[in-house]
């Protein structure tokens, strides 16, 4: 069984001799708990996709600890330079063509010419990319399909019969995964919402931006948006504030529920306790779960489009 380590120096070391090693490792990050590993070695990423069982299609974030890393392994145009500029570190992917100098194997990009980089804002995280001095490939630390996990305990249970250390460094501030976007010179797509909204986005860039559409083909997509996502062993019910016997409700706002994304309907509240209140509903093996409809404004939107995918089979 993976051993959960309080992020001290020792620990930290310890974990870095694991991805030096080839192993993966569960790190902590400010949106959710990564399955980290070297992301240079071929080896280590083939790990990491048959750990999680996820399709090798699928490519992978790199995690950097500066702009000159993501320099590195990114070729970044101004408005993608822009965007780094305003929103790293933090919950925010970048989509980039490759640098030919970039040390991180064809792998973790799934064989294609542009690369995910992220630049988080989590002490230890950084510590460790830091400290590791290069990129660090992480996909969420679940079985692939289910629901990410917001603290090291989750870690446990999803992997821990599969890593050996996992870095404990709390529950996870943001609670979804980063906003990704896609940069083609002066075209920016939204792949995956988070977080920062498109309207934050839009903001920093002064101009409108594209969505991502399964339905019109031409346009950039992420591979791992096709997928059900972040499911629950029981079904989901959205939208509804019915409950029948064996249910399990998640409500938001003033209301009489099992648990409540936010009492005072703060949607930053509910973005961090959605993972973590979908994983406890699931583990009491409800008939299903049901959920209380959730605003569809900022961050909401982002939380409707997880519990959608959540509710999909
Ligand atoms: O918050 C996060 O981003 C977390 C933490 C651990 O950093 N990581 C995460 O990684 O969610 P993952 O692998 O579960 O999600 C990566 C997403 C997938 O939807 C993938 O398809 C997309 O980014 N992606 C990666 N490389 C891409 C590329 N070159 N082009 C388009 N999409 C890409
Ligand atoms: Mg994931």
């Amino acid at each position: 069984m993976a051993k959960i380590l309080e992020p001290n120096k020792d620990n930290i070391s310890k974990a870095i001799a694991q991805l030096r090693d080839g192993f993966a490792i569960g790190m902590p990050t400010e949106t959710v708990y990564g399955l980290a590993g070297d992301a240079r070695n071929e080896k280590a990423i083939a790990n990491i996709f048959a750990t999680k069982g996820r399709p090798q299609f699928n490519p992978l974030i790199s995690h950097i600890s500066s702009f000159e890393m993501a320099y590195e392994n990114g070729v970044f145009s101004p408005l993608a330079e822009k965007l780094a500029e305003h929103l790293w570190p933090g919950p925010f992917t970048i989509v980039v063509p490759r640098n030919p100098k970039s040390p991180v194997c064809d792998l973790a990009c799934a064989g294609l010419e542009t690369i995910a980089l992220r630049y988080p804002k989590h002490e230890v995280a950084l510590e460790i990319i830091k400290e590791f001095n290069a990129p660090i490939a992480a996909p969420s630390a679940n079985i692939s399909g289910r629901i990410s996990p917001t603290n090291a305990q989750d870690v446990a249970i999803e992997l821990g019969d599969r890593i050996a250390i996992i870095i404990d460094g709390g529950q996870c501030e943001i609670g979804l995964e980063s906003t990704v976007v896609a940069v083609e010179n002066d075209e920016i797509t939204l792949l995956r919402k988070g977080f920062f909204t498109q309207s934050d986005i839009e903001k920093v860039l002064g101009k409108k931006i594209a969505i991502a559409d399964a339905q019109q083909p031409d346009k950039p997509m992420s591979p791992g948006m096709l997928l059900r996502h972040y499911s629950p062993n029981a079904k989901v019910r959205l939208n509804s504030s019915h409950k029948q016997n064996g249910e399990i409700q998640i409500g938001f706002g003033n209301m009489d529920c099992d648990f409540n994304l936010s009492q005072d309907e703060n949607l930053t509240e509910a973005a961090a306790n959605l993972y973590k209140m979908l994983r406890m509903a699931d583990a009491q093996n409800p008939q299903a779960i049901i959920i209380a409809p959730i605003p569809n404004n900022g961050l909401g939107e982002a939380i409707n489009d997880r519990l959608q995918r959540a509710a999909s089979n």
